[in-house]
């Protein structure tokens, strides 16, 4: 039996370009130096203690949140490997307050990159999977420099989006808008190899995840959610459900991509003022893209996540996303009210 011909990030990619005209050259090259970024974050994260890069950084990013090494590592490493190269105008991160603009240096490039350079801070240190997340935006077609305006597109303009779990495998999954392909990290070829193609999400699933300490806090739609997915067989769901909490959007949104499930990350009463927890530019616009692309939903309880306007870079948003039956059930819950 001959062995079937690897295909590598590469090859797909030239072919999505040849063969379905779905991506230009630049966007093609973008791709690639993300993927190689990405790489490089997966090293160094398996390295962990061996290569000194566990632990806090003792500073504080734009969220408030204290940065851990890693979490300025990585960003790094997209910015460092991403500005020279011709395609991009700007750069957004979790990790930066303001947009980064690619050097005059550098020649200008017609795309916006968006990213979550480390998701799941909080599992780097304990051996758990986390990710980087990013999107994709088309520049605004005129000819000033860019701004923080020319990022607030709402996600169903994202012309690109992916995410890289670093887990037991290296994955990368990733869609522009022609399904979702999964791509697994080949050490000894140093390349990302296919290894999935038209990832599908199935519509029903008896799977939630959710962080359940938030409980009391939540609002009464997504109270009665869980609570009639906890009811189980007795309930009137008339089925026993099961529940996973990885604590990184990435993993667990991997999780979903591979066998089905709903997550959650809904709005509490613990900070009212902000919609959610989550970031919508670069965390569940490009989860919610992807998700859709295999045929689940992502919503925020009440409108599609893809077609809020964003208002400000570093929004936060109330997201619930995957297993279509499951998104349009909790989603109906809020319109209930
Ligand atoms: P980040 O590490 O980029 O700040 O994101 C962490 C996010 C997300 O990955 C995860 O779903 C959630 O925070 C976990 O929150 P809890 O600590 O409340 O479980
Ligand atoms: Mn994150
Ligand atoms: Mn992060």
């Amino acid at each position: 039996m001959t062995p079937q011909k690897k295909i590598s990030l590469t090859r797909y990619l030239v072919e999505q370009q040849r063969i379905d005209g779905l991506i230009p050259g630049q966007l093609r090259l973008l791709l690639e130096v993300v993927a190689r970024a990405c790489k490089s974050i997966s090293h160094a994260v398996n390295k962990g203690a061996l290569g000194g890069v566990l632990g806090t950084a003792h500073s504080e990013n734009v969220q408030g949140e204290v940065q851990k090494k890693l979490d300025i590592i990585a960003n790094e490493v997209l910015i460092e490997a991403n500005e020279w190269g011709g395609h991009l105008a700007g750069m957004a991160s979790e990790e930066m307050d303001a947009i980064y603009v690619v050097p005059n240096r550098y020649p200008k490039g017609e795309y916006l990159l968006l990213f979550d350079p480390l998701d799941g801070s909080s599992n780097i240190d304990v051996n758990v999977s986390i990710g980087t997340i990013f999107s994709v935006l088309h520049m605004p077609e005129d000819d000033r420099g860019v701004d923080e305006g020319d990022f607030l597109q709402p996600g169903k303009r994202q012309v690109a989006a992916g995410y890289c779990v670093y887990g037991p495998q290296t994955t990368l999954v990733l869609t522009v808008g022609d399904g979702v392909a999964m791509f697994t990290l080949d050490r000894e070829q140093g390349s990302f190899v296919l290894t999935q193609e038209n990832v599908r999400i199935p519509a029903d699933t008896q799977e939630f995840a959710i962080n359940m300490s938030n409980m009391r806090h939540w609002a009464s739609p997504v109270r009665r959610y869980i609570d009639e997915c906890l009811q189980g067989r007795d309930g009137p769901r008339e089925k026993d459900f099961n529940m996973r909490w990885i604590a990184s959007m990435v993993a667990d949104v991997h999780r979903i991509m591979t066998r089905g499930g709903i997550f959650l990350y809904p709005w509490d009463k613990r900070e009212p003022g902000k919609p959610g927890k989550l970031r919508l530019m670069y965390e569940a616009n490009p989860m919610a893209w992807l998700v859709e692309q295999a045929g689940g939903a992502a919503t925020n309880g009440k409108e599609r996540i893809l077609d809020i306007q964003p208002t400000k870079l570093h929004e936060r948003v109330s997201v619930i996303l995957g297993s279509k039956n499951e998104v349009e059930r909790v989603t109906s819950y809020h319109s209930e009210l």
